[in-house]
Protein backbone atom coordinates (compact mmCIF):
# COMPACT_ATOMS: atom_id res chain seq x y z
CA UNK A 1 0.00 0.00 0.00
CA UNK A 2 2.69 2.54 1.25
CA UNK A 3 4.70 2.09 -1.90
CA UNK A 4 3.25 4.17 -4.36
CA UNK A 5 5.05 7.34 -1.57
CA UNK A 6 8.69 5.91 -2.57
CA UNK A 7 9.47 9.09 -4.46
CA UNK A 8 7.86 10.94 -1.72
CA UNK A 9 9.87 9.38 1.13
CA UNK A 10 13.04 10.16 -1.32
CA UNK A 11 12.04 13.72 -1.26
CA UNK A 12 11.16 13.90 1.71
CA UNK A 13 14.69 12.56 2.62
CA UNK A 14 16.25 15.11 0.51
CA UNK A 15 14.85 17.75 2.07
CA UNK A 16 16.02 16.45 5.50
CA UNK A 17 19.19 15.53 4.68
CA UNK A 18 20.12 19.46 4.37
CA UNK A 19 19.85 19.61 8.14
CA UNK A 20 16.25 19.50 10.46
CA UNK A 21 13.17 18.02 8.94
CA UNK A 22 11.14 21.28 8.23
CA UNK A 23 7.69 19.00 8.27
CA UNK A 24 8.68 17.47 11.39
CA UNK A 25 9.83 20.07 13.85
CA UNK A 26 8.88 19.50 17.39
CA UNK A 27 8.97 22.47 19.91
CA UNK A 28 9.86 21.41 23.83
CA UNK A 29 7.58 24.10 24.88
CA UNK A 30 5.89 26.63 23.83
CA UNK A 31 5.83 30.00 25.69
CA UNK A 32 3.62 32.62 24.28
CA UNK A 33 2.46 33.66 21.23
CA UNK A 34 5.38 34.82 19.98
CA UNK A 35 8.55 32.49 21.32
CA UNK A 36 8.94 28.80 21.76
CA UNK A 37 11.51 26.27 23.13
CA UNK A 38 13.42 24.07 20.61
CA UNK A 39 16.27 22.02 21.83
CA UNK A 40 16.69 23.85 24.65
CA UNK A 41 17.27 27.25 22.73
CA UNK A 42 14.24 29.92 22.45
CA UNK A 43 13.50 30.62 19.56
CA UNK A 44 11.58 33.13 17.63
CA UNK A 45 8.22 32.28 16.08
CA UNK A 46 7.86 34.50 12.85
CA UNK A 47 6.11 31.93 10.95
CA UNK A 48 2.71 31.53 13.17
CA UNK A 49 -1.08 32.80 11.72
CA UNK A 50 -1.21 34.27 15.59
CA UNK A 51 -2.21 37.50 14.32
CA UNK A 52 -3.80 39.55 17.15
CA UNK A 53 -1.87 37.22 19.43
CA UNK A 54 -4.45 35.65 21.22
CA UNK A 55 -3.38 32.58 21.86
CA UNK A 56 -2.66 33.67 25.60
CA UNK A 57 -4.90 35.80 25.90
CA UNK A 58 -5.76 35.29 29.82
CA UNK A 59 -9.64 35.69 29.38
CA UNK A 60 -9.78 33.33 26.78
CA UNK A 61 -8.00 30.55 28.87
CA UNK A 62 -10.14 30.92 31.46
CA UNK A 63 -13.40 31.38 29.61
CA UNK A 64 -12.06 27.96 28.26
CA UNK A 65 -10.76 26.75 31.49
CA UNK A 66 -14.28 27.48 32.82
CA UNK A 67 -16.37 25.75 30.11
CA UNK A 68 -14.68 22.50 30.81
CA UNK A 69 -15.38 22.76 34.42
CA UNK A 70 -18.75 22.96 33.73
CA UNK A 71 -19.51 20.97 30.70
CA UNK A 72 -16.45 18.91 29.98
CA UNK A 73 -13.72 18.53 27.57
CA UNK A 74 -15.58 17.10 24.16
CA UNK A 75 -19.33 16.94 22.81
CA UNK A 76 -18.47 13.29 21.58
CA UNK A 77 -20.59 13.80 18.93
CA UNK A 78 -22.12 16.34 15.80
CA UNK A 79 -24.36 18.92 16.52
CA UNK A 80 -27.90 17.04 14.14
CA UNK A 81 -26.96 13.71 16.37
CA UNK A 82 -25.88 14.66 20.23
CA UNK A 83 -27.05 18.18 20.23
CA UNK A 84 -26.70 21.40 20.29
CA UNK A 85 -24.67 22.90 23.37
CA UNK A 86 -25.63 26.58 24.08
CA UNK A 87 -22.02 27.63 23.80
CA UNK A 88 -22.14 26.81 19.83
CA UNK A 89 -25.70 28.71 19.45
CA UNK A 90 -24.28 31.84 21.36
CA UNK A 91 -20.88 31.70 19.49
CA UNK A 92 -23.13 31.54 16.14
CA UNK A 93 -25.34 34.79 17.15
CA UNK A 94 -22.04 36.24 18.38
CA UNK A 95 -20.38 35.68 15.06
CA UNK A 96 -23.22 36.71 13.11
CA UNK A 97 -23.35 39.75 15.33
CA UNK A 98 -19.91 40.82 14.79
CA UNK A 99 -20.40 40.23 11.09
CA UNK A 100 -23.72 42.26 10.41
CA UNK A 101 -24.93 39.05 9.02
CA UNK A 102 -28.63 37.44 9.54
CA UNK A 103 -27.03 33.65 9.83
CA UNK A 104 -23.64 31.99 10.85
CA UNK A 105 -22.85 28.03 11.24
CA UNK A 106 -19.81 26.90 13.17
CA UNK A 107 -17.91 24.10 11.74
CA UNK A 108 -14.68 22.47 13.64
CA UNK A 109 -12.22 23.52 11.61
CA UNK A 110 -11.68 26.03 8.66
CA UNK A 111 -10.77 23.25 6.13
CA UNK A 112 -14.27 21.82 6.76
CA UNK A 113 -15.84 24.97 6.57
CA UNK A 114 -14.78 25.31 2.90
CA UNK A 115 -15.36 21.22 2.62
CA UNK A 116 -18.63 21.93 3.87
CA UNK A 117 -20.19 25.30 2.04
CA UNK A 118 -18.82 24.66 -1.27
CA UNK A 119 -20.10 21.15 -1.75
CA UNK A 120 -23.42 22.05 0.07
CA UNK A 121 -24.00 24.87 -2.27
CA UNK A 122 -22.74 24.05 -5.49
CA UNK A 123 -24.02 20.32 -7.16
CA UNK A 124 -23.60 18.31 -9.85
CA UNK A 125 -25.02 20.93 -13.02
CA UNK A 126 -23.72 23.90 -11.00
CA UNK A 127 -20.08 25.58 -11.62
CA UNK A 128 -17.19 27.13 -9.04
CA UNK A 129 -15.20 29.49 -10.42
CA UNK A 130 -12.14 29.43 -8.39
CA UNK A 131 -8.96 31.60 -8.09
CA UNK A 132 -6.24 29.86 -9.77
CA UNK A 133 -4.45 29.90 -5.98
CA UNK A 134 -6.97 28.73 -4.00
CA UNK A 135 -5.91 27.18 -0.48
CA UNK A 136 -6.40 23.33 -0.37
CA UNK A 137 -9.31 23.63 1.35
CA UNK A 138 -11.32 25.39 -1.23
CA UNK A 139 -9.87 22.88 -4.05
CA UNK A 140 -11.22 19.95 -2.12
CA UNK A 141 -14.55 21.29 -1.51
CA UNK A 142 -14.93 21.91 -5.05
CA UNK A 143 -13.93 18.19 -5.36
CA UNK A 144 -16.44 16.85 -3.05
CA UNK A 145 -19.06 19.59 -4.05
CA UNK A 146 -18.92 17.85 -7.99
CA UNK A 147 -19.97 21.02 -9.68
CA UNK A 148 -18.24 22.03 -12.81
CA UNK A 149 -15.01 23.82 -12.10
CA UNK A 150 -13.29 26.08 -13.36
CA UNK A 151 -9.57 28.06 -12.52
CA UNK A 152 -9.54 31.35 -13.40
CA UNK A 153 -5.80 33.26 -12.76
CA UNK A 154 -4.82 34.47 -9.97
CA UNK A 155 -6.62 38.00 -8.70
CA UNK A 156 -7.47 38.09 -12.49
CA UNK A 157 -10.78 39.95 -12.28
CA UNK A 158 -10.68 40.22 -16.47
CA UNK A 159 -9.67 36.53 -16.91
CA UNK A 160 -12.78 35.64 -14.31
CA UNK A 161 -15.12 37.96 -16.61
CA UNK A 162 -13.73 36.28 -20.30
CA UNK A 163 -14.59 32.77 -18.04
CA UNK A 164 -18.02 33.78 -17.01
CA UNK A 165 -18.79 34.97 -20.21
CA UNK A 166 -18.03 31.18 -21.30
CA UNK A 167 -20.20 29.63 -19.03
CA UNK A 168 -22.80 32.06 -19.60
CA UNK A 169 -24.94 30.07 -21.51
CA UNK A 170 -24.88 26.91 -19.37
CA UNK A 171 -27.62 26.36 -16.93
CA UNK A 172 -26.58 25.92 -13.38
CA UNK A 173 -25.40 28.28 -10.67
CA UNK A 174 -22.01 29.89 -10.77
CA UNK A 175 -20.41 30.43 -7.27
CA UNK A 176 -17.26 32.41 -7.73
CA UNK A 177 -14.94 31.81 -4.78
CA UNK A 178 -11.81 34.15 -3.57
CA UNK A 179 -9.79 35.04 -0.11
CA UNK A 180 -9.31 37.53 1.53
CA UNK A 181 -5.52 37.44 2.26
CA UNK A 182 -3.95 34.78 0.41
CA UNK A 183 -1.85 32.52 2.74
CA UNK A 184 1.70 32.31 0.95
CA UNK A 185 2.47 35.82 -0.61
CA UNK A 186 0.04 37.79 1.50
CA UNK A 187 -1.52 39.73 -1.08
CA UNK A 188 -5.47 40.65 -1.43
CA UNK A 189 -8.16 40.08 -4.03
CA UNK A 190 -9.47 42.75 -6.30
CA UNK A 191 -12.52 42.39 -4.27
CA UNK A 192 -14.72 45.63 -6.04
CA UNK A 193 -13.79 44.12 -9.56
CA UNK A 194 -14.65 40.51 -8.53
CA UNK A 195 -18.22 41.93 -7.31
CA UNK A 196 -18.09 43.79 -10.47
CA UNK A 197 -17.78 40.95 -12.44
CA UNK A 198 -19.89 38.62 -10.47
CA UNK A 199 -22.78 41.22 -10.74
CA UNK A 200 -22.16 41.20 -14.50
CA UNK A 201 -22.27 38.02 -14.76
CA UNK A 202 -25.47 37.00 -12.52
CA UNK A 203 -23.45 35.44 -10.13
CA UNK A 204 -23.11 34.34 -6.48
CA UNK A 205 -19.57 34.85 -4.83
CA UNK A 206 -17.73 33.05 -1.81
CA UNK A 207 -15.11 35.07 0.65
CA UNK A 208 -12.48 33.21 2.58
CA UNK A 209 -11.68 35.95 5.26
CA UNK A 210 -9.52 33.13 6.97
CA UNK A 211 -6.63 35.10 7.00
CA UNK A 212 -8.15 38.66 6.85
CA UNK A 213 -10.68 37.90 9.66
CA UNK A 214 -9.49 40.40 12.52
CA UNK A 215 -6.69 42.40 9.86
CA UNK A 216 -8.30 43.76 7.48
CA UNK A 217 -11.30 46.43 7.70
CA UNK A 218 -11.98 49.24 10.57
CA UNK A 219 -13.85 47.00 13.02
CA UNK A 220 -11.27 43.75 11.69
CA UNK A 221 -14.28 41.92 9.51
CA UNK A 222 -12.19 41.38 7.01
CA UNK A 223 -11.33 42.63 3.20
CA UNK A 224 -14.86 43.18 2.66
CA UNK A 225 -15.31 45.43 5.30
CA UNK A 226 -12.02 47.30 4.41
CA UNK A 227 -13.01 47.72 0.28
CA UNK A 228 -16.88 48.51 1.88
CA UNK A 229 -18.53 45.81 -0.22
CA UNK A 230 -20.05 44.03 2.56
CA UNK A 231 -23.77 43.41 1.26
CA UNK A 232 -22.10 41.90 -2.30
CA UNK A 233 -20.75 39.23 -0.44
CA UNK A 234 -23.01 36.23 -0.39
CA UNK A 235 -21.12 33.93 2.04
CA UNK A 236 -18.15 34.46 4.27
CA UNK A 237 -16.07 31.78 5.40
CA UNK A 238 -13.69 32.03 8.09
CA UNK A 239 -11.62 30.59 10.47
CA UNK A 240 -11.15 30.76 14.57
CA UNK A 241 -7.42 28.95 13.86
CA UNK A 242 -5.72 32.29 13.05
CA UNK A 243 -6.56 35.89 14.80
CA UNK A 244 -8.69 34.34 16.72
CA UNK A 245 -6.11 32.07 18.47
CA UNK A 246 -7.96 28.59 18.61
CA UNK A 247 -9.55 25.75 15.64
CA UNK A 248 -12.72 25.68 14.15
CA UNK A 249 -14.61 27.79 11.17
CA UNK A 250 -17.93 29.54 10.31
CA UNK A 251 -20.04 29.91 7.23
CA UNK A 252 -22.10 33.06 6.81
CA UNK A 253 -24.32 34.87 4.94
CA UNK A 254 -27.82 37.21 4.39
CA UNK A 255 -29.92 34.35 2.04
CA UNK A 256 -33.21 32.89 3.30
CA UNK A 257 -33.08 29.47 3.90
CA UNK A 258 -29.85 29.23 5.46
CA UNK A 259 -30.81 26.30 7.87
CA UNK A 260 -31.11 23.74 5.45
CA UNK A 261 -26.94 23.90 4.71
CA UNK A 262 -27.19 21.96 8.50
CA UNK A 263 -28.91 18.88 6.96
CA UNK A 264 -26.93 19.15 3.96
CA UNK A 265 -23.24 20.21 4.29
CA UNK A 266 -21.39 16.87 5.15
CA UNK A 267 -18.03 18.32 6.92
CA UNK A 268 -21.24 19.81 9.57
CA UNK A 269 -23.38 16.83 9.72
CA UNK A 270 -20.55 14.01 9.74
CA UNK A 271 -18.40 15.41 12.27
CA UNK A 272 -18.45 15.89 16.10
CA UNK A 273 -19.07 19.48 17.02
CA UNK A 274 -16.19 22.01 18.79
CA UNK A 275 -15.34 21.06 22.58
CA UNK A 276 -16.91 23.74 25.25
CA UNK A 277 -13.08 24.58 25.70
CA UNK A 278 -12.57 26.27 22.25
CA UNK A 279 -16.23 27.49 21.92
CA UNK A 280 -15.82 29.39 24.98
CA UNK A 281 -12.28 31.00 24.14
CA UNK A 282 -13.12 31.94 20.49
CA UNK A 283 -16.41 34.17 22.10
CA UNK A 284 -14.39 35.56 24.19
CA UNK A 285 -11.53 36.53 21.38
CA UNK A 286 -13.82 37.52 19.25
CA UNK A 287 -14.65 40.13 22.05
CA UNK A 288 -11.16 40.79 22.51
CA UNK A 289 -10.94 41.82 19.14
CA UNK A 290 -13.28 43.82 19.04
CA UNK A 291 -12.75 45.85 21.93
CA UNK A 292 -9.06 46.25 20.80
CA UNK A 293 -8.70 47.75 17.70
CA UNK A 294 -5.21 48.89 18.83
CA UNK A 295 -4.32 45.16 17.97
CA UNK A 296 -4.93 45.16 14.52
CA UNK A 297 -2.47 48.60 14.11
CA UNK A 298 0.26 47.31 15.87
CA UNK A 299 -0.32 44.29 13.89
CA UNK A 300 -0.03 46.46 10.79
CA UNK A 301 2.80 48.16 12.02
CA UNK A 302 4.80 44.67 12.50
CA UNK A 303 3.96 44.00 9.08
CA UNK A 304 5.40 47.44 7.74
CA UNK A 305 8.55 46.95 9.93
CA UNK A 306 9.41 43.40 8.95
CA UNK A 307 8.71 44.39 5.06
CA UNK A 308 10.61 47.78 5.01
CA UNK A 309 13.75 45.76 6.75
CA UNK A 310 13.95 43.23 4.50
CA UNK A 311 13.62 45.73 1.39
CA UNK A 312 16.15 47.58 2.96
CA UNK A 313 18.15 44.53 3.39
CA UNK A 314 18.62 44.49 -0.33
CA UNK A 315 15.52 41.42 -0.19
CA UNK A 316 13.04 41.35 -3.96
CA UNK A 317 9.95 41.21 -2.08
CA UNK A 318 6.82 40.69 -3.26
CA UNK A 319 3.02 41.62 -1.87
CA UNK A 320 2.17 44.88 -0.35
CA UNK A 321 3.11 44.80 3.18
CA UNK A 322 0.28 42.61 5.38
CA UNK A 323 0.82 40.60 8.34
CA UNK A 324 2.62 37.63 5.74
CA UNK A 325 5.80 38.72 4.01
CA UNK A 326 7.08 35.92 1.99
CA UNK A 327 10.91 35.99 0.12
CA UNK A 328 10.96 33.75 -3.20
CA UNK A 329 13.46 31.46 -3.37
CA UNK A 330 15.51 30.39 -6.27
CA UNK A 331 15.66 26.30 -5.92
CA UNK A 332 14.56 24.04 -3.22
CA UNK A 333 17.90 23.53 -1.52
CA UNK A 334 18.36 27.10 -1.47
CA UNK A 335 15.25 27.38 0.76
CA UNK A 336 15.77 24.64 2.87
CA UNK A 337 19.23 26.10 3.40
CA UNK A 338 18.09 29.62 4.15
CA UNK A 339 15.45 27.84 6.69
CA UNK A 340 18.00 25.54 8.35
CA UNK A 341 20.12 28.61 8.73
CA UNK A 342 17.49 30.93 9.76
CA UNK A 343 16.74 27.96 12.29
CA UNK A 344 19.96 28.15 13.63
CA UNK A 345 19.64 31.93 14.15
CA UNK A 346 17.09 30.98 16.57
CA UNK A 347 13.86 32.38 13.80
CA UNK A 348 11.38 29.79 12.70
CA UNK A 349 9.80 30.80 9.34
CA UNK A 350 7.65 28.65 7.31
CA UNK A 351 9.39 26.74 4.24
CA UNK A 352 6.57 26.61 1.89
CA UNK A 353 7.20 24.33 -0.97
CA UNK A 354 5.12 23.22 -4.35
CA UNK A 355 2.82 22.24 -5.11
CA UNK A 356 1.62 24.41 -1.67
CA UNK A 357 2.71 27.29 -3.48
CA UNK A 358 1.38 29.81 -6.02
CA UNK A 359 3.25 28.55 -9.27
CA UNK A 360 5.37 26.01 -7.17
CA UNK A 361 7.74 27.91 -6.19
CA UNK A 362 9.62 27.69 -3.05
CA UNK A 363 9.32 30.04 -0.60
CA UNK A 364 10.20 31.33 3.12
CA UNK A 365 7.08 32.65 4.89
CA UNK A 366 7.00 34.70 7.56
CA UNK A 367 3.99 36.49 9.05
CA UNK A 368 3.99 38.55 12.07
CA UNK A 369 1.98 39.00 15.31
CA UNK A 370 0.81 42.34 16.81
CA UNK A 371 2.87 41.22 20.07
CA UNK A 372 5.76 40.35 18.21
CA UNK A 373 7.81 43.49 19.54
CA UNK A 374 9.94 46.42 17.51
CA UNK A 375 12.88 44.98 18.76
CA UNK A 376 11.64 41.42 18.16
CA UNK A 377 11.16 42.01 14.34
CA UNK A 378 14.53 44.08 14.29
CA UNK A 379 16.80 40.93 15.62
CA UNK A 380 14.39 38.71 13.09
CA UNK A 381 15.26 40.91 10.07
CA UNK A 382 18.82 41.25 11.38
CA UNK A 383 19.46 37.65 10.99
CA UNK A 384 17.69 37.22 7.67
CA UNK A 385 19.66 39.47 6.36
CA UNK A 386 22.43 37.83 7.56
CA UNK A 387 21.57 34.48 6.05
CA UNK A 388 20.56 36.05 2.92
CA UNK A 389 23.47 37.51 2.85
CA UNK A 390 25.36 34.30 3.24
CA UNK A 391 23.30 32.64 0.56
CA UNK A 392 23.54 35.67 -1.87
CA UNK A 393 19.93 36.39 -1.52
CA UNK A 394 20.46 40.08 0.07
CA UNK A 395 21.89 42.60 -1.84
CA UNK A 396 22.89 45.60 0.66
CA UNK A 397 24.73 45.24 3.77
CA UNK A 398 22.23 46.29 6.95
CA UNK A 399 23.06 49.55 8.31
CA UNK A 400 23.08 48.31 11.98
CA UNK A 401 25.89 45.84 11.08
C1 LIG B 1 -7.68 30.50 2.90
C2 LIG B 1 -7.81 29.42 3.90
N1 LIG B 1 -8.99 28.82 4.09
C3 LIG B 1 -9.15 27.84 5.00
C4 LIG B 1 -8.10 27.41 5.76
C5 LIG B 1 -8.29 26.27 6.73
O1 LIG B 1 -8.39 26.74 8.00
P1 LIG B 1 -8.03 25.85 9.27
O2 LIG B 1 -6.54 25.68 9.29
O3 LIG B 1 -8.55 26.65 10.39
O4 LIG B 1 -8.72 24.54 9.12
C6 LIG B 1 -6.86 28.01 5.61
C7 LIG B 1 -5.73 27.56 6.46
O5 LIG B 1 -4.62 27.93 6.35
C8 LIG B 1 -6.70 29.03 4.66
O6 LIG B 1 -5.51 29.61 4.47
Amino acid sequence: MLDKFRALRAEHAAVSAAGRDPFGVTFDAVLSATEAVLDGRRVLLLGTNNYLGLTFDPASIEASVAATRAQGTGTTGSRIANGTYDGHAALERRLARFLGRRSAMVFTTGYQANLGALSALAGRGDHLLLDADSHASIYDGARLAGAQVTRFRHNDPDDLRRRLRHLASQPGEKLIVVEGIYSMLGDTAPLREMVAAKREAGAWLLLDEAHSLGVLGENGRGLAEAEGVEPEIDFVVGTFSKSLGAIGGFLASDLDGFDALRLSARAYMFTASLPPSTVASVTQAIDAMEANPHLRDRLRRNGQQLHAGLAAAGFALGAMPSPIVSLPMPDRETAVMFWNHLLAEGVYANLALGPATPGGRPLLRMSVSAVLTPAQIEAAVTAIARVGRSLGLAGVPLAAE
